[in-house]
């Protein structure tokens, strides 16, 4: 097996630095981006290279990748994983959010694929992979910004996969179920502040309660995603989508199957109980 030049995007937290670990274990070199350079510190002392990186700066994105060119010659594998989740009813939710939402979870992964795209492209290799959810492909109340953005993943992703195809370059898709980490507690409070006092007050603690209670109770950890994203960096011919964790499989079976009324009863059953 070949060891790779890797870049993480949001590797100070949950599946991005729980995949810059198993990597760096499997002695690949690994570039660990995120804002917050102290949460890496420990990703450092185990010879990670953190980079502090907005995703919503360009100026951030494009000083990594020259870092990383001038210090490696190539990045093998780009692993877009920054991201969060904005939950809260549309009607109350700030089109400034919106907007941030997107900035982030699509217009961030993209400027940072843009900047990569050359080298990958002089090299005639490379493996660009997205983190997207469940939720890119299924829906869940209060969660219409969020599963925008992460349903445009999906679709961006394929296409950009026929364009950089010809290149050498495979494009692979992450479908993460529930997995433990801080994505639902960064989520959990803004969703209450937008919406737990208004009209959709009910739903908005029903969404809340049961966030809570997956966190605590049947998500899965980290690490079956970062051997998931191992198993697509190894990979010679990687597949196109890897679902995995709590509940990811069950879910996009009953999205693809039992219609749009159907689904709607069964998540809303789940929700409001
Ligand atoms: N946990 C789940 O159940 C789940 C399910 C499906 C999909 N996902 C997806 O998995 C990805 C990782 O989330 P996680 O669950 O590991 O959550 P997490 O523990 O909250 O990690 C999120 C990471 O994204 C980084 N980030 C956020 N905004 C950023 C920005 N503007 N620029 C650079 N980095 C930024 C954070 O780092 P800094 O704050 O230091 O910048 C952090 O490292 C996300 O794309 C999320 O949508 C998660």
């Amino acid at each position: 097996m070949s060891k790779k030049i890797v870049l993480i995007t949001g590797a100070s937290s949950g599946i991005g630095k729980e995949t810059a670990k198993e990597l760096i274990r499997e002695g690949h070199t690994v570039y660990c981006a995120a804002r917050s350079l102290d949460k890496m510190k420990d990703l450092e002392q185990i010879s990670g290279h953190p980079v502090a990186v907005d995703v919503t700066k360009q100026e951030t994105i494009s000083a990594c990748v020259d870092k990383i060119i001038k210090e490696q010659g190539r990045i093998d594998v780009l692993f877009n994983n920054a991201g969060f989740g904005l939950y809260g009813s549309v009607e109350e939710t700030t089109m400034e959010d919106a907007r941030y939402q997107f900035e982030v979870n699509l217009f961030g992964l993209a400027s940072v694929t843009q900047l990569v795209l050359p080298h990958m492209r002089e090299k005639k290799s490379g493996t660009i992979i997205n983190t997207s959810s469940v939720g890119g492909k299924v829906y869940t109340p209060l969660g219409a910004w969020y599963h925008a953005t992460k349903h445009a993943v999906e679709g961006w992703s394929d296409c950009l996969r026929l364009e950089v195809k010809p290149f050498g370059i495979n494009v692979v898709v992450i479908e993460p179920g529930f997995i433990l980490t801080s994505f639902g507690s960064v989520l959990y409070e803004p969703l209450l502040q937008r919406s737990g006092k208004g009209p959709y007050q009910k739903l908005a603690h029903a969404v809340a309660k049961g966030i809570k209670e997956q966190n605590a109770n049947t998500s899965s950890p980290p690490s079956v995603i970062a051997k998931t994203v191992l198993k697509a960096v190894n990979a010679a011919n990687p597949e196109i989508r890897y679902a995995a964790g709590k509940f990811a499989k069950p879910l996009i079976f009953m999205r693809k199957w039992l219609g749009d009324k159907l689904y709607d009863r069964i998540i809303m059953s789940q929700v409001v109980k």
